[in-house]
């Protein structure tokens, strides 16, 4: 609790986000979450968004809660852009109290140059914003010495790490989130191919968070939603669409994070298949009868 208000309370940034985020909510469920807070499970602390980085809780958690439906004991998370190491040393926590409460495993990979950014290439990778060179991995031995037996970091151009990695992934562990945190468009790009990979190497509905959609200069025709536009056009039965309807799923509505998280549908996973049998028959009750 009091590592999560030192994070939010500690720079300006977080504190502008607390006030037209959190604030601006109805106060009986701000006084409801000090309850949660303080008693709640850790599943109940996502719902009401009291993580640190509860924008990969979410989709960590959804993940866990899809392979439990499908009887499948553990996920491969990955986070694409890992620089001084935050996010994935918070993927590494959430997923630790995750697995306590779901009793689904993760096997958890955060993929990097080590280097920073290498040189854009063109407008569509918004130089106008980032640089070679930006973000490097501060320290790796002590991001290394940090890292639980569960996660890897793997040092290289992603272009070059990537397809090599899919080949290492099994249905055992399949992919069930992705961050995507690569500033650039090509980078971005190079990242999705990760989910080209035969259908069960995935959840029939895996979970992105494309980080850098939320910056002004953002648009369709560069970074990360130029990748995931033409990653559409360019696959038929792999689709990224906004996760539907999440707004209106979430408790507080207000907060950004909600407007980052895609999924990947993985239409020719033989869960969608019409030759899937489901085991039990759907029957609808009336209460008017
Ligand atoms: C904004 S930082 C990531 C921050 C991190 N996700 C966090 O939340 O703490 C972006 C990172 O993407 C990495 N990157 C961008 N393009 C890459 C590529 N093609 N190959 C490997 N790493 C790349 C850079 O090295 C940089 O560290």
């Amino acid at each position: 609790m009091l590592k999560y208000l030192q994070n939010k309370l500690g720079n300006q940034r977080k504190r502008k986000r607390i006030l037209y985020e959190r604030l601006t909510e109805p106060l009986h469920l701000n006084l409801l979450s000090i309850f949660v807070a303080l008693f709640g499970s850790f599943e109940q602390k996502i719902e009401f968004d009291l993580v640190i980085r509860q924008q990969y809780a979410f989709c960590l958690l959804q993940a866990a809660k899809f392979a439990k439906s499908m009887e499948i004991q553990s996920v491969t998370a990955i986070e694409f852009g890992v620089a001084a190491g935050a996010g994935l040393l918070n993927i590494c926590e959430i997923t630790k109290k995750i697995t306590q409460e779901t009793g689904v495993q993760f096997q958890i990979f955060g993929f990097d140059s080590g280097q920073g950014l290498p040189p854009p290439r063109d407008y569509r990778d918004i130089p106008e914003t980032f640089k070679k060179g930006d973000y490097p991995i501060v320290d790796k031995e002590k991001l290394l010495q940090a890292l639980p037996d569960n996660a890897k970091l793997i040092v290289g151009d992603i272009a070059e790490t990537v397809p090599e990695f899919i080949k290492t992934i099994s249905q055992d562990s399949p992919i069930g989130f992705i961050a995507v945190d690569v500033d650039y468009y090509w980078s971005a790009k190079e990242c999705l191919k990760v989910l080209l990979g035969e259908a069960e190497k995935y959840l029939p509905i895996t979970l992105i968070h494309l980080d850098d959609i939320g910056i002004p200069s953002s648009n369709p025709w560069v970074g990360e939603l130029l990748a995931v536009n033409e990653f559409n056009a360019e696959n038929s039965y792999r689709k990224i669409h906004p996760y539907t309807f999440l707004r209106n799923r979430r408790i507080f509505k207000h907060t950004r994070w909600i407007d980052h998280i895609f999924v990947m549908h993985t239409l020719d996973h033989k869960r969608r298949s019409i030759k899937y049998e489901q085991t039990k028959v759907q029957v609808l009750s009336n209460p008017y009868l």
